[in-house]
């Protein structure tokens, strides 16, 4: 999909069909050209609504403001409400809020995330036609833009939305087709293709640091485990973040055998460490001024004669032993060990583990919303925040002692699942946090995001399948800390 800014008037740009946004259902906006009509068909202009004018070649979608995540939301459902037709060219208006250009950035993002379908596996091909979108500076409420600011804009979103897209596709792709080899592979790929520095650990080298938690879940797959680590590294760079994801390309719950219909979707386990390939690429090609590092624990969770058990004890890399009540909380064993070696390897300023840790972050906060746990309120909030400014939702759940004695083991350092049901995201999270070094105690946030990395019902900008959640809010997030990086 190419976009293309003009300084031309709408009118004078020719294009297959025009998207209008109707905001906050002003249908008096001189861009509503066909208000009789509209109201004959019964558009009420809500949030998302759309109404094609065929003979008209106009599509109309409701948005509530002229905010970007309204904007977003909006932009997505005029290319979804498109598809299928023999569009191919758009023509848009530019829309900020008061000038904002966020918005514009994210109108560009929801021409891209919405535009996305997962067609791997369909002997037919439906894919959305339009490849031209042209966008003039015209704008809603007929400011004047700087061109160059707004190009720079289209340049961020394409690299964000795409990014998400990346993410999504190793996401939705089958456990059979993306076991952790194939991550390498992938992550090694990205990495020439962008310009990253790319180094993976196989078992041998697995064995040597140590990792003997995560080489345990690995243990009865057919698939042999992979720790893939992925460096942007530019001169003068003043911050440093390591970003750690949870890349379990099956989680079946291994002997502690998840139910039929709870191991429908379990593909999407890797959606943590394959946010962080995602995360690194648009970092790369933003050429952020900030050091970042991302390491994926790349392992697949079966059963078997060969697979760990419940009453087994483990050693994490730390030297900390680790009872098994539960097989099924494999993700926190595999982040022990790879969140030790992350902090081995690099001292950062900032560090973010994402996993789709716990079904209980989905029961405390919902479907939509990633739950973001640590030690450092301030952590917390700033994640919380950059989620919101990009359009994802995130809410922060607060440890207290009491959750954490619920993980204390009779027989060793800690156990690896909860004697209580209650509370499940932050006892995860907390058993995580036995895994932070003193000098990451304050610089750690872990984001659980097993509501919104899989979408079975679509909504907002993202269609059926993988949503790539943790990709806009981190890159949000980073381009934050770039600025001030030089400070
Ligand atoms: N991968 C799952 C968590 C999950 C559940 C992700 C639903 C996405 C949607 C994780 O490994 C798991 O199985 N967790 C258990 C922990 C329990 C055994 C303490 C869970 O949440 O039930
Ligand atoms: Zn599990
Ligand atoms: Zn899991």
């Amino acid at each position: 999909m190419n976009f293309e800014l003009t300084v031309l008037p709408l009118v004078e740009i020719s294009a297959d069909v025009e998207v209008v946004i109707v905001v906050d259902k002003n249908l008096k906006h001189n861009f509503v050209q066909d208000k009789k009509l509209l109201k004959k068909a019964g558009f009420s202009c809500g949030q998302d609504e759309t109404c094609l004018l065929v003979e008209k070649n106009r599509l109309y979608v409701g948005a509530t403001s002229l905010k970007s995540t309204d904007i977003r939301r909006a932009a997505a459902n005029a290319i979804k409400a498109l598809k299928g037709t023999k569009y191919k060219t758009i023509k848009v208006a530019s829309y900020t809020n008061k000038g904002c250009t966020y918005t514009f950035r994210a109108m560009i993002e929801g021409f891209i995330l919405g535009s996305y379908s997962f067609e791997t596996y369909k002997s037919k091909k439906n894919k959305n036609k339009i490849k031209e979108i042209t966008i003039s500076l015209e704008e809603y409420s007929e400011r004047s833009l700087d061109i160059e600011k707004i190009a720079e804009q289209i340049h961020k979103a394409q690299i964000t939305a795409d990014a998400t897209n990346f993410t999504r596709d190793i996401v939705n792709t089958t456990p059979d087709d993306c076991y952790p080899d194939v991550m390498a592979s992938i992550a090694e790929g990205m990495a020439e293709d962008v310009g990253l520095k790319c180094n993976i650990l196989k078992p041998k080298q697995l064995r040597k640091e140590k990792m003997e938690t995560l080489l345990a879940v690995a243990r009865a797959s057919r698939h042999k485990p992979r720790v893939i680590h992925l460096t942007h590294k530019p001169k003068n760079a003043k911050i440093k973040v390591t970003l750690v994801g949870k890349g379990l390309t099956y989680d079946s719950g291994g002997l502690s055998l998840k139910p039929a219909d709870y191991m429908v979707t379990m593909k999407s386990d890797k959606s943590g460490g394959s946010a962080v390939m995602g995360i690194m690429k648009a970092v790369a090609e933003l050429d952020l001024p900030i050091e970042v590092h991302g390491f994926i624990g790349a392992v697949e969770n079966m059963i078997g004669g060969d697979a760990y058990k419940p009453d087994d004890v483990l050693v994490a890399k730390n030297g900390k032993t680790i009872e098994i009540r539960n097989t099924d909380a494999e993700g926190r064993l595999v982040l022990a060990d790879v969140l030790c070696y992350a902090q081995q390897e690099v001292q950062s300023d900032y560090l973010f583990d994402f996993a789709t840790l716990t079904g209980a972050s989905v029961v405390a906060v919902g479907h939509y919303t990633s739950s973001v746990m640590g030690n450092n309120k301030e952590v917390q909030n700033f994640v919380v925040k950059e989620a919101q400014n990009s359009g994802e939702l995130a809410t922060a759940l607060d440890f207290n002692d009491y959750l954490k004695k619920t993980i204390k083991s009779e027989i060793a350092d800690v156990c690896n699942i909860s004697n209580t049901r209650y509370g499940g995201a932050i006892t995860a999270g907390q058993f995580l946090s036995e895994f932070i070094d003193k000098k990451h105690t304050d610089k750690w946030a872990h984001i659980d995001i097993a509501g919104p990395a899989f979408v079975e019902h679509a909504w907002g900008e993202n269609p059926f399948g993988a949503s790539g959640a943790g990709v806009r809010m981190m890159v949000k997030l980073l381009e934050k800390l770039s600025a001030q990086n030089t400070h």
